[in-house]
C-alpha cells in the first residue's frame, strides 16, 4: 500500500514554503501518495473552523502530515476557538502527537550568521524535546471573566502522571541516540505543576532511565545558559509553554527561525505531525523571499521519523548543507535569493 503524506499548508508564507516541499517530495519520494488540505484561516474562510472534522480523519488516516503556518492580522478579531492557532492546536490534540522534536542545529555555513559569537555557536546540536498535548496550553479552568467585580484572565497548568511519563521516556529514547545528556527544565521554585513535573521526571529517570544523564534547571535559568553556553545541552526536555519558548530562542542560535524543522510524534504507529517551527510570517507573506529550509527539513524529519526513509533523510539533509556551504542565502540569512530559489540550490546539490 502506498503511504500518503497530507500536506495542509495554512496561511502566510505556510503555502509558499509548502510548494517548495512539493518539489522535493516529486524527485525524493514520487512514490508517495500526496493530499491536500486545509488549517487555520485558510480554513476558517472556507468552513467556518479552522479544522473541519474531514481534515482531522484524513490526517489520522494518513501516514504523516506535514503542515506549514497558520494565522495572521486577518483572523486576529476572531473568537479564540476559531482563531487559526486553535486549528493547530486542536490537529496536534486530535493526533495526540504528545512528543515534540525541535532540533537546534548549527549549520558550518551560517556559524556567523548567529547574533552569538562563532566559538558559542560553532557545532551546536540541541534537541529540545516539548511535550506537546497538555500543560497551559490545554489546562481548564481558563478565561476571561469578571468575579467580584473584577475582570480577570486566567489558564490552568496542569499535567498528569501518564503525561509527563511518556514525554520523558520519548526524550530518553533520543538521548540514547546521542550523548545520554537530558536536561529537563521547569519552575519547581515557584509551580506546584513544576514541582511535580522534576518529581515526575526523576521517578520516570529511576524506572527508565537506563544510561541517561539526567539534570535539572529552572526554565529561567536554562533561558540565560542558552544564550551564555548553550553547547552545554544536548537534550532539553520541557514542558508546552517553556518548550515553546526556549525553541524559539534556540532557534537564533542557528542563524534564522527560517531554518528550524519539527516533528510531532505520538504513539508508535500513528501519524506524527511536521511543521516548521516559524509562523506565517505576514510581514514577508506574498513576497516569495521567505526561507524554504524549515518546512523542507520538516519534510526531511518525516522521511525519517514516520515514513521509514532515513538514507533519503540523511541526503536531503546534506543538500541543504551543501548549499549553505555553496553561499545560498535568502534574505534572512543574509543573502538574496528567493524561496524558489533556494530550493534550486538545495537540488542542485542533491
Ligand atoms: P513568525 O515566525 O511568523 O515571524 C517572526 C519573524 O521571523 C518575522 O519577522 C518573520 O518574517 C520571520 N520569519 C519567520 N519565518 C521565516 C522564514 N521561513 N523565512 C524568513 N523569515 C521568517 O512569528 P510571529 O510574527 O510571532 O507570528 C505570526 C503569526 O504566525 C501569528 O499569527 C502566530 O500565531 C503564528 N504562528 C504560527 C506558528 C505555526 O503555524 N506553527 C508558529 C508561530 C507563530
Ligand atoms: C509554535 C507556535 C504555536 C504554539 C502557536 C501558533 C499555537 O508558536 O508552534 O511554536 O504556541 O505552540
Ligand atoms: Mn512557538
Amino acid at each position: 500500500m502506498k503511504q500518503t503524506l497530507l500536506l495542509l499548508p495554512g496561511d502566510g508564507i505556510g503555502p509558499e514554503v509548502i510548494a517548495e516541499v512539493t518539489r522535493l517530495v516529486d524527485l525524493l519520494a514520487p512514490d508517495l501518495q500526496i493530499e491536500e488540505g486545509l488549517v487555520g484561516g485558510a480554513s476558517y474562510d472556507a468552513h467556518g473552523t479552522p479544522l473541519t472534522d474531514e481534515t482531522l480523519k484524513r490526517a489520522l488516516a494518513s501516514d504523516a502530515v506535514l503542515l506549514g503556518a497558520v494565522g495572521g492580522p486577518k483572523w486576529v478579531g476572531t473568537a479564540r476557538d476559531k482563531r487559526p492557532e486553535a486549528g493547530l492546536l486542536a490537529l496536534r490534540k486530535g493526533l495526540d502527537v504528545f512528543a515534540n522534536l525541535r532540533p537546534a542545529f548549527c549549520f558550518p555555513a551560517l556559524v556567523s550568521e548567529s547574533s552569538l559569537k562563532p566559538e558559542v555557536v560553532e557545532g551546536l546540536d540541541i534537541m529540545i524535546v516539548r511535550e506537546l498535548t497538555g500543560g497551559v496550553y490545554f489546562g481548564t479552568p481558563r478565561g476571561i471573566d469578571e468575579k467580584g467585580g473584577l475582570r480577570r484572565g486566567y489558564d490552568t497548568a496542569i499535567y498528569t502522571h501518564p503525561e509527563i511519563e511518556r514525554v520523558t521516556r520519548v526524550a530518553f529514547e533520543i538521548a540514547r541516540g546521542r550523548s545520554g545528556r537530558v536536561c529537563s527544565v521547569e519552575k519547581s521554585n515557584v509551580m506546584d505543576s513544576g514541582l511535580f513535573w522534576r518529581q515526575e521526571v526523576t521517578l520516570a529517570h529511576a524506572e527508565l532511565g537506563a544510561g541517561v544523564d539526567l539534570s535539572h534547571m529552572y526554565a529561567d535559568a536554562c533561558a540565560m545558559e542558552l544564550v551564555r553556553a548553550p553547547k552545554q545541552f544536548d537534550v532539553i526536555l520541557a514542558d508546552n509553554l517553556f518548550g515553546d519558548i526556549l525553541s524559539d530562542e534556540a532557534a537564533m542560535l542557528t542563524g534564522s527561525i527560517g531554518m528550524l524543522p519539527s516533528a510531532s510524534l505520538g504513539a508508535e504507529g500513528t501519524p506524527g505531525l511536521y511543521e516548521p517551527v516559524h509562523g506565517s510570517a505576514p510581514d514577508i507573506a506574498g513576497k516569495g523571499i521567505a526561507n524554504p529550509c524549515a518546512a523542507i527539513l520538516s519534510f526531511e524529519m518525516a522521511l525519517r521519523w514516520s515514513l521509514g526513509r532515513a538514507k533519503v533523510a540523511d541526503a536531503l539533509f546534506a543538500a541543504v548543507g551543501v548549499a549553505l556551504d555553496k553561499g545560498a542565502r535568502t534574505k534572512d540569512l543574509g543573502g538574496e535569493l528567493s524561496t524558489r530559489e533556494m530550493t534550486d540550490a538545495i537540488i542542485a546539490a542533491l
